[in-house]
């Protein structure tokens, strides 16, 4: 299956990673560059028990927040989900405040690498290709490529998608694996639009202007819950894994990141999270 080998590809060396840091947990103390200092500009001279961020006190999580259940706007303009509860809690243990930054998705991946925020926390997949640029934390879920069609439609599974137009969101996996070349299981560039968010893409398959959607599977059941006309295929596309993204080569602030996430996940903290957002179905 070329599909599952290059999502085995794509997830390569993502997994048991175990951070043993010395600077971990809520000792790591932040020290941050003068206001008018570029943050981006040169690397902090710094001894490894130390981290930088880009505002003082403050921890800037960039993210696309149209992504059901791990990062969504509330009505009062607030954040709430899955990564922004986590990264509150990882912010508490490094002794800052977190803000949440809201952009298109392509955006809140670079910005790490551009000194726009310190960390990328958008439901996330680790891929070869964003390692470039990005260091990733353990993984703290997995995230799963679902098809979503509407109750009527013909199309069962992944092959039935060939010759199909089918919506993705913009700088997401679901795009990059679905415009592929057929040779290495994609449906080639022409069969794939991108649209800015997955609710807009959601928005054209119920418009008839897409076949199917490929988006990551609880966003998925989240649009499909309110648009009853939609259904989630049960067949998965491809299985992956979602971490947080610093700027390659950030390894203080990795570090410390790991540190607190760790204790997260061993203390019950994320797994009750991840409750409180997705029921047992
Ligand atoms: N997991 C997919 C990826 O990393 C999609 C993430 C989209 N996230 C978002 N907040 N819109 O490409």
């Amino acid at each position: 299956m070329n599909r599952i080998k290059k999502a085995a590809c794509l997830a390569l060396g993502t997994v048991l990673s175990v951070s043993l840091l010395a600077a971990c947990g809520s000792s790591g103390s932040a020290s941050t560059p003068t206001p008018s200092a570029s943050p981006s500009a040169s690397e902090p001279v710094e001894s490894s028990a130390t981290f930088t961020t880009v505002e003082s006190g403050k921890l800037h999580m960039s993210t696309n927040a149209a992504f059901p259940p791990y990062e969504m706007v509330k009505d009062d303009g607030t954040f709430e989900g899955i990564d922004v509860d986590i990264a509150t809690k990882i912010a508490e243990k490094l002794g800052l405040s977190l803000v949440v930054d809201d952009m298109d998705f392509t955006a809140a991946v670079n910005a790490p690498a551009q000194g726009k925020s310190d960390m990328c926390m958008a439901g996330l997949t680790i891929t070869e290709d964003r390692k470039k640029n990005l260091d990733f934390s353990d993984s703290y879920a997995t995230g799963v490529q679902v098809i979503i069609v509407s109750q009527d439609s013909d199309i069962q599974g992944p092959d039935d998608l060939k010759d199909k137009m089918i919506g993705t969101q913009e700088g997401t996996t679901g795009y990059i694996y679905c415009s592929d070349d057929p040779a290495n299981g994609g449906y080639g560039e022409d069969h794939v639009i991108a649209y800015t968010n997955g609710s807009t893409a959601v928005q054209a398959l119920l418009a008839g202007k897409v076949d199917a959607v490929v988006i990551d599977k609880q966003p998925a059941q989240e649009f499909v819950k309110a648009n009853p006309s939609l259904k989630v295929l049960s067949t998965e596309y491809i299985t992956e894994d979602y971490a947080i993204a610093v700027k390659k080569g950030n390894t203080e602030l990795l570090d410390a990141i790991n540190g607190a996430l760790n204790e997260l996940i061993d203390d019950g903290t994320v797994q009750s999270i991840v409750n409180s957002y997705i029921k047992a179905d």
